[in-house]
């Protein structure tokens, strides 16, 4: 059974004390029956890694980073290497969001390392995937994820795919307000699924959490979660608001 999972990426948002206050409002509102069998997830910026996760202590909520470099350590000036996210007691690490392709030139290729060194570092990994609206438009959008997903993903054998979650992300829905309707989403999802069986089985296609993301918000949650292949979400604006993130989060029971 697949896992919904609700992640909280916070982008270049919220200093230190903004992200202590944050993440103590949703400590704070969170209650057990809100969890039930959904994982929720909170990824600050990596300067606010250690004391949230002190804070996150004692309760259900996980942390993740919003990015990694692919080498261990080395002479790479301002970048956090896998092992150092871990280090800070991330379960999980977000990697190919569409801002790091888009603005920071990550292709494929260098989100395959980063996705190879993130698993050997045990940390699970949130590999984003997502078509542009021209994508879209054009028609090319299929080939488009299935090559992120083969290129960036299929080198993982078996078990490492195990510690992986998808998250199909259209860029024309990130922050723009434009949501996917829940049946373009879901096509999509089970398109994904369909790659990932081809390429391992239909029984690890099936065990993949694959969340939805862009322009999720507490009112178009519960249409886009009670969809087959929706297992969650990734939240982006609607998570620096604890009360809508709460609202998502318990959604997934809907
Ligand atoms: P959004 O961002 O919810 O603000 O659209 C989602 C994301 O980029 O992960």
């Amino acid at each position: 059974m697949r896992r919904k999972i609700i992640a909280a990426n916070w982008k270049m948002h919220k200093n230190l004390d903004e992200s202590l206050a944050l993440v103590s409002e949703v400590r704070g509102m969170l209650r057990d029956e809100f969890y039930g069998n959904t994982e929720v997830v909170i990824i600050p910026p990596f300067t606010s890694l250690s004391s949230v996760k002190r804070l996150l202590e004692g309760t259900e909520l996980m942390m993740g980073a919003q990015n990694c470099h692919y080498e261990e350590n080395g002479a790479f000036t301002g970048e956090i290497s896998a092992n150092m996210v871990k280090s800070t007691g991330c379960a999980y690490v977000l990697v190919g969001h569409s801002e790091r392709r888009q603005f920071f030139n990550e292709t494929n290729d260098i989100l395959a390392k980063k996705v190879k060194s993130a698993i050997r570092q045990e940390l699970k990994v949130i590999y984003c995937c997502g078509e542009t609206l021209q994508e879209r438009e054009d028609s090319s959008y299929m080939k488009v994820i299935e090559a992120q997903i083969s290129e960036g993903l299929f080198h993982l054998d078996r078990k490492e795919f195990s510690n992986v979650v998808v998250a199909y992300e259209p860029v024309w829905a990130i922050g723009t307000g434009k949501t996917a309707t829940p049946e373009m989403a879901n096509d999509m999802h089970m398109f994904i699924r369909k790659v990932i069986a081809n390429f391992y089985s239909e029984e690890i296609a099936q065990n993949t959490s694959i969340l939805y993301g862009g322009s999720v918000k507490p009112d178009n949650a519960t249409s886009l979660f009670k969809c087959s292949d929706i297992d969650g979400g990734l939240i982006g604006g609607a998570s620096l608001k604890a009360r809508d993130f709460i609202e998502i989060v318990k959604s997934t029971h809907n």
